[in-house]
């Protein structure tokens, strides 16, 4: 007996410390490594992760039955579109390119360049019912009517949010589909194998020189792309320190960060988007003006001026460390291969993000 005493307390602390660990919430099984949590606010209710799924690829949700979320966003191409810029459900064109929506609930500042958007919830009511310009064009009378009239989707509702008296209406429909975006975790990459756990061999010898190349002073991607730790200070993804800067890329009208603050200082300032999955979402940046990640080293190597509009404003607002380098034909393939090797592929299979409707379609 009194040697169990001590074997009963040594269970309960290894199961305690077992519990201290990330937190992760009870009903849904994440695909995380060691030391990342889920993105803050994550539902551990797969009947609403589910449901947010369906809808996210429903295209009853638009007005005119034409546009779902994964129009634009396609889980084939790490939930980007594959497009310079989108069009709406009515036909109008889009402003900016459609980003990535991996790891989107780690960022907490939405969209390109609009600090105010703070949740995936109130993101969500720019494509729904935004007319300038239209996206997808939601009556939310119209929409709602459509979606009440079919039964099965009634009690999927139902059994989301069971506690509600009136379990279909929008708060619901913005809740689960924020469910569903906040599991679109991807950090299976060979870089992160690499950095976190040590794999010495997750990273082929061109890229890790490519890595090298990317957090050096010379080139200085890392310091404005501190989604990414260097090797030898291994830290999680600093989501909430993605800057609004301006690298002077782009060949539209559109101004940035100054077409919502006002401020001059803000012109062609864009918020620096994650890099992990970047090899799958071509075009790049705001404008997809630049259509490969070949291009994108051309133009930094160029001190931001291959592939970039030539307004004097917009070469007044440059970040300094935007000042061109010398690239060699194997500099370029070892960038490429670094790059190639911050994509999970699991994340492309992973049947939970994929579409529900595949089958009928
Ligand atoms: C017609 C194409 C289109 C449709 C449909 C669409 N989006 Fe987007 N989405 C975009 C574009 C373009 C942006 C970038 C907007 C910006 O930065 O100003 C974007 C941005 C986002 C972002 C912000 C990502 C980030 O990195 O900050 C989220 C989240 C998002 N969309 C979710 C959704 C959801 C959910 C739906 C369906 C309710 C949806 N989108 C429908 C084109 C679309
Ligand atoms: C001064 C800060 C800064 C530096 C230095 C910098 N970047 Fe960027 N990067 C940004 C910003 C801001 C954007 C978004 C620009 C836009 O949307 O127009 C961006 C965009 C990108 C994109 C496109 C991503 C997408 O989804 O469209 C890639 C790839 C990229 N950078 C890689 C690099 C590499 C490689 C280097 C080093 C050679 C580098 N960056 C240096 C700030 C920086």
């Amino acid at each position: 007996m009194s040697r169990l005493i001590p074997f009963c307390a040594l269970i309960i602390i290894a199961t305690f410390l077992q519990m201290c660990r990330t937190p992760q919430p009870s009903g849904y099984t994440w695909r995380l490594p060691p030391g990342v949590p889920p993105p803050p606010g994550a539902s551990d209710q797969p009947a609403r992760i589910e449901l947010g799924r369906q809808l996210f690829y429903d295209r009853r949700l638009s007005g005119n039955e034409r546009l779902a979320c994964a129009t634009c966003h396609r889980p084939e191409l790490a939930f980007s579109d594959g497009r310079v810029t989108p069009t709406g459900a009515t036909g109008e064109p889009l402003l900016r390119n459609a980003p990535s929506l991996l790891n989107v609930g780690y960022l907490p500042r939405l969209t390109r360049a609009n600090p105010t958007i703070t949740s995936l919830e109130q993101q969500m009511q720019i494509p729904l019912f935004t007319t300038h310009p239209v996206e997808m064009g939601a009556d939310p009378v119209v929409v709602l009517a459509r979606l009440r009239a079919d039964q099965a989707l009634v009690a999927r509702f139902a059994a989301a949010f069971p506690t509600d008296p009136d379990p279909l209406g929008w708060e619901q429909i913005r809740t689960a589909i924020a469910a569903f975006l906040r599991t679109l975790v991807a950090f299976d990459t060979p870089y992160d194998r690499f950095v976190y756990q040590g794999d010495t061999t997750a990273l082929t010898p061109a890229a890790q020189r490519g890595m090298q190349l990317f957090f050096s002073p010379g080139l200085a991607c890392g310091h404005c792309h501190v989604d990414l730790a260097p090797p030898d200070r291994a830290h999680p993804p600093r989501w909430a320190d993605l800057e609004y800067l301006a690298t002077g890329a782009g060949r539209s009208l559109d101004r940035g960060l100054a077409a919502h603050t006002g401020r001059p200082e803000d012109a062609y300032r864009f918020r620096v988007p994650p890099l992990r999955n970047v090899a799958l979402t071509a075009p790049y940046m705001h404008d997809g003006s630049l259509p490969t990640l070949e291009a994108v080293l051309r133009f930094y190597a160029s001190g931001g001026h291959e592939g970039a509009g030539t307004e004097p404003e917009r070469a007044a607002a440059r970040h300094d460390l935007i000042a061109g380098f010398g690239l060699s034909d194997r500099d370029r393939d070892d960038l490429l291969a670094f790059l190639t090797a911050l994509t999970d592929m699991e994340a492309l299979t992973d049947e939970r993000y994929g579409d529900p409707f595949a089958a009928q379609r």
